[in-house]
């Protein structure tokens, strides 16, 4: 496990940046697990700009992202789908192609986690999974638990999910109760994993996490034993350390 400490959320985001597009020009069709929430989108900003000044090329990537929410489409604003597009694929030359998310309206959930995890296996595996952090220690969807779901499947989010996550939705009861996320086994399985953590509300779960017990009740504290992890964090998610 390596930490970089970030001054703050923009300086978090242009190291976070940085990492994701050495990947890219080291590997110009490299498989990147992407992940939503508040904390990456400074990342995908900087990419973007680095993008618009010619030095990052998107063409050959292929993108898997870690989860959806049970019930929203696409045009659902709400969706990690609308979000993907809306902060970072609408704005650089990726093909739609090669653009992978869980699909929230399939019902079927034993199909869709199938599909999912199918797709992750014929790409080769992810080589950079971007994750952020939730407030209970979640990682994609995979909450606390008595134990890890390894792959792909359909999730009931906790109270405490919904809590945090209602700040988005006009009302509490818009927040969709399920949703379909990637498993441990597969975020683990990725050759590199990049955490982006900012601000002191996460202070307190990130020394639980990477300074605590290794355990599914605090899933991303599994990252500490994967062999390439890198966590970004700024001054003030660090401030419990
Ligand atoms: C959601 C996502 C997670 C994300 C988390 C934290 O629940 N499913 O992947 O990491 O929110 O979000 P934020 O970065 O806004 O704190």
């Amino acid at each position: 496990m390596r930490i970089i400490e970030a001054k703050n959320y923009d300086h978090m985001s242009r190291q976070a940046a940085n990492i994701i597009s050495a990947q890219v020009i080291l590997k110009p069709d490299c498989v990147l697990g992407l992940a939503t929430g508040s904390s990456p989108i400074g990342t995908y900003k900087q990419l973007i700009d680095w993008y618009n000044k010619g030095d990052i090329d998107f063409s050959l990537v292929r993108t898997v992202n870690l989860d959806e929410y049970c019930g929203l489409d696409g045009s659902n604003d709400q969706s990690y789908r609308y979000f993907m597009h809306n902060n970072f694929f609408d704005h650089i030359n990726i093909n739609p192609d090669n653009i992978n998310i869980p699909d929230g309206k399939n019902e079927n959930a034993e199909e869709e986690c199938k599909r999912y995890n199918d797709i992750i296996k014929s790409m080769g595996g992810i080589d950079l999974q971007l994750l952020g952090l939730g407030p209970n220690g979640h990682i994609g969807f995979n909450e606390p638990a008595d134990f890890f779901s390894m792959d792909t499947h359909k999730v009931s989010l906790t109270d405490a999910t919904i809590q945090a996550n209602k700040r988005f939705f006009e009302k509490e009861e818009d927040v969709p109760r399920f949703a379909y996320t990637m498993g441990i086994r597969n975020i683990m399985q990725a050759e590199r994993v990049l955490m982006v953590v900012s601000g002191k509300s996460k202070a307190k779960v990130v020394k639980e996490a990477f300074f605590g017990d290794v355990t599914p009740k605090v899933p991303a504290s599994i990252l500490q034993v994967h062999k390439n992890f890198t966590l970004v964090a700024d001054e003030e998610a660090l401030s419990e350390l």
